[in-house]
């Protein structure tokens, strides 16, 4: 046992000793502090802009600033390179403006940087710099929700075996139990919630627990009338009551449709550090923006919660999520063995200076980093990796997914030979379970998204919000 902590002592030792090197980076981002999802129309408030550009200027100083230990390998310091680096978001104003504020501050202003090279210098000698101080633009891809690519992002939208399986979570004992016992207590908020146009006594439950705690958290943090009226004991219970049911709502052990969501942002985060890999480290950052659900999804199956309880909860605003792909060796180029490549998945709750990127294990293991291999066959088994797959599990009828059907390969059985790398433990479960439930549930599937499409076309113009906010049969799916 001693031997074996010595052992463990000084080979930690030989690793800090030995300097390692970043090669490439994928980052996951949900938004800043915004305007309640309730309303629709939201967006991020002013607070929100600064919170995610300081997280961006903080990724800046730890993987791009060259007085960094972890600077990125040959990533450029100052002017962006837009080969480097993959930015991208649903399209939705509160998502996309996220990205933004973060690339911000990942790329500030030239003028501040390094006026040098701020202007060019045309041949009659006039000299340029871009607005803003040397605004540098950073290319942003907006994801469109009828975008096959799009389920990187939100896979849990406009698939309706999810929405299937989210409402069995209403079905359990554990739902039924909280639903139960917390009556009272959020009746005890109408005072608060009552002015809400479309809140009657009776919505005042468990159910509506998301939306219950996001409205008045962000009145307690932005509406001065409602200042104080809801105290931070009862913020804090509201918080933990949300966190449970959405939870819920996105991981069951036992049913992972729960859960499409998170594994098709698995597969979305496998495809971008395997760009980095396949390029030999051309593409070195890249930055994508969501939704807490994804965040709760993806905890669930890698495991996150096994190594914190913390990962129950919801994450905070700005929080993100870091994948570093990287070498245990001091080197000047990318390695030419991949078996020389590890993950590390890292954490930060928000954008607080006390908050830290953290690295935790994935996968219930103990060590804070694996092998790209280990990594690579361990994701593949929690992932969706095509959109081919998705189509077959999500049984959706997003405009992309005909194009599988056209070959034949829309059937839950036949997408199993789909390209990509092969179908996982948690798809086979999956599409197991839709056998079983057969002509049923792709009946009551269409029937829900039929349900969903109305509200939504009912919606949008009664309010003339913009059509690009996507909304799901699932109020808590909405964007973030
Ligand atoms: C890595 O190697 C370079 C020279 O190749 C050296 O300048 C640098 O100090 C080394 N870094 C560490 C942390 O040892
Ligand atoms: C790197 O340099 C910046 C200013 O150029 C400074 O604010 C920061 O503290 C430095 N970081 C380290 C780790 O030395
Ligand atoms: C130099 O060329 C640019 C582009 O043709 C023009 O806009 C600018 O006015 C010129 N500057 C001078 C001093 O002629
Ligand atoms: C998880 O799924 C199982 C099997 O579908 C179900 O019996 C159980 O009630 C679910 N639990 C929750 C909290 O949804
Ligand atoms: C909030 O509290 C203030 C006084 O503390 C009170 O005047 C006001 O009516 C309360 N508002 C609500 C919605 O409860
Ligand atoms: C409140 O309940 C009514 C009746 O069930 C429902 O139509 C309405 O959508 C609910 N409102 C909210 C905000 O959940
Ligand atoms: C602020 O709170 C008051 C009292 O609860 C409410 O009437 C009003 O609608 C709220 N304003 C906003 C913008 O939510
Ligand atoms: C990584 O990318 C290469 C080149 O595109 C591809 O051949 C390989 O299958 C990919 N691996 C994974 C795990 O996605
Ligand atoms: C993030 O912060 C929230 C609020 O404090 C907390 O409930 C949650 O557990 C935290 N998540 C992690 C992984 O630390
Ligand atoms: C999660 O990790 C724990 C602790 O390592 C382990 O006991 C458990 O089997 C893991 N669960 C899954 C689903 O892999
Ligand atoms: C895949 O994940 C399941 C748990 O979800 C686990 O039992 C199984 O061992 C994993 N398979 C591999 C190859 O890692
Ligand atoms: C694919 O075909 C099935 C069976 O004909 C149908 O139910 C489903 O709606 C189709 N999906 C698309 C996207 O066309």
């Amino acid at each position: 046992m001693l031997l074996k902590l010595l052992t463990a002592f000084y080979s930690g030792l030989l690793l800090t000793a030995q300097a390692e090197t970043i090669l490439g980076v994928t980052v996951f981002t949900r938004h800043g502090d915004r305007q309640s999802k309730h309303y629709s129309g939201y967006g991020l408030t002013a607070l929100g802009t600064q919170q995610n550009f300081q997280v961006g200027g903080d990724y800046r100083s730890i993987y791009i600033a060259s007085n960094s230990s972890k600077q990125i390998l040959g990533v450029s310091e100052n002017r962006v390179v837009n080969s480097q680096i993959f930015a991208t978001a649903p399209d939705q104003s509160v998502l996309l403006n996220t990205a933004t504020a973060f690339l911000q501050g990942l790329y500030p202003p030239l003028e501040g940087l390094d006026p040098e090279i701020t202007s060019q210098t045309l041949n009659n000698g006039s000299s340029y710099g871009n607005p803003l101080n040397g605004y540098q633009y950073v290319v942003l891809h907006g994801k469109e929700e009828d975008a096959p690519d799009t389920i990187w992002l939100k896979g849990d939208e406009g698939c309706p075996v999810v929405t299937k399986s989210a409402k069995k979570f209403q079905e359990s004992t554990e739902f039924q139990e909280k639903h139960k016992s917390t009556r009272a207590f959020y009746e005890s908020f109408w005072e608060e919630i009552g002015s809400v146009y479309d809140y009657q006594p009776s919505n005042l439950t468990y159910a509506n627990a998301y939306d219950i705690f996001d409205l008045l958290n962000v009145a307690s943090i932005h509406n001065a009338s409602s200042a104080g009226n809801v105290t931070e004991e009862e913020l804090f219970q509201l918080r933990t009551l949300a966190d449970s049911a959405e939870f819920g709502l996105n991981f069951n052990n036992t049913d992972p449709a729960r859960s499409i969501g998170g594994q098709a942002f698995a597969g979305g985060i496998l495809n971008q550090l395997n760009q980095t890999v396949s390029t030999k480290g051309k593409l070195k950052f890249s930055l994508m923006a969501g939704s807490y659900d994804t965040f709760l999804a993806f905890f669930g199956i890698s495991n996150l919660t096994s190594t914190s309880p913390n990962f129950f909860g919801l994450p905070h605003y700005a929080a993100t999520m870091s994948f570093e792909l990287f070498t245990s060796e001091n080197v000047t180029a990318f390695p030419s063995d991949n078996n020389d490549l590890r993950v590390r998945f890292l954490f930060r709750n928000g954008s607080d200076d006390g908050e830290t990127l953290r690295a935790f294990p994935l996968f219930g293991g103990s060590e804070d980093s694996l092998p790209w291999t280990d990594f690579v066959s361990q994701m593949q088994n929690i992932s969706i990796t095509t959109s081919e797959q998705w189509c077959g599990i999500c049984q959706s009828d997003m405009p992309f997914c005909e194009a599988y059907n056209s070959t034949g390969s829309s059937s839950p059985a036949s997408s199993q030979g789909g390209s990509g790398g092969g179908m996982s433990n948690v798809v086979a479960g999956v599409i197991g379970a839709m056998v079983t439930l057969g002509v049923v549930a792709i009946l009551v599937g269409l029937a829900f998204l039929f349900l969903r499409r109305r509200r939504t076309s009912h919606i949008a113009p009664a309010t003339a919000q913009p059509i690009n906010e996507k909304h799901s049969g699932r109020s808590d799916s909405d964007s973030a």
